[in-house]
């Protein structure tokens, strides 16, 4: 996958560090295991949903999250780069990001997040 290396040369890595690192852990909705793999989309998506000419993904519905990267898996929709992140993601995957996106809101972190500070 020339196109994803391009953009993540540690991509293929982090990866398989997280299939072999989290199983069992891998829960649909799991927002933790979200966050873990959220790590990589906040290199282009801002966590504080700011709008910096790549689209807000933080505090969406999870259906409509899930919808729109299945849409991507699927080839409905036509992006290069998100059509081949989200060709890696499982269901599982997917709704583990949907939740833990959710959960932000324009302050950049979980709710839980600043409840602790
Ligand atoms: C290399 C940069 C990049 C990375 C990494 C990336 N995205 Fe994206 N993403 C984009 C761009 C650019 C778009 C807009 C694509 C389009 O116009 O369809 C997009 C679109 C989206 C959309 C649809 C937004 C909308 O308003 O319809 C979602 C959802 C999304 N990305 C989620 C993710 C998730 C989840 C990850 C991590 C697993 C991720 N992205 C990683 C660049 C990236």
């Amino acid at each position: 996958m020339p196109a994803l290396r391009e953009f993540f040369p540690g991509g293929a890595a982090l990866c398989i560090v997280a299939a072999m690192a989290v199983p069992g852990f891998a829960r649909a909705g799991d927002a933790e295991y979200g966050a873990f793999l959220a790590g990589e989309c906040v290199t282009c998506h801002r966590a504080d949903g700011i709008y910096a000419g790549i689209p807000r993904i933080i505090g969406w519905p999870e259906q409509a999250f899930i919808y729109a990267m299945k849409e991507y898996r699927d080839g409905e929709r036509e992006h290069e780069v998100m059509q081949t992140i989200a060709a890696r993601l499982g269901d599982e995957e997917l709704a583990a990001l949907a939740a833990h996106f959710a959960r932000l809101d324009s302050a950049g972190g979980s709710e839980e997040e600043r409840e602790q500070e």
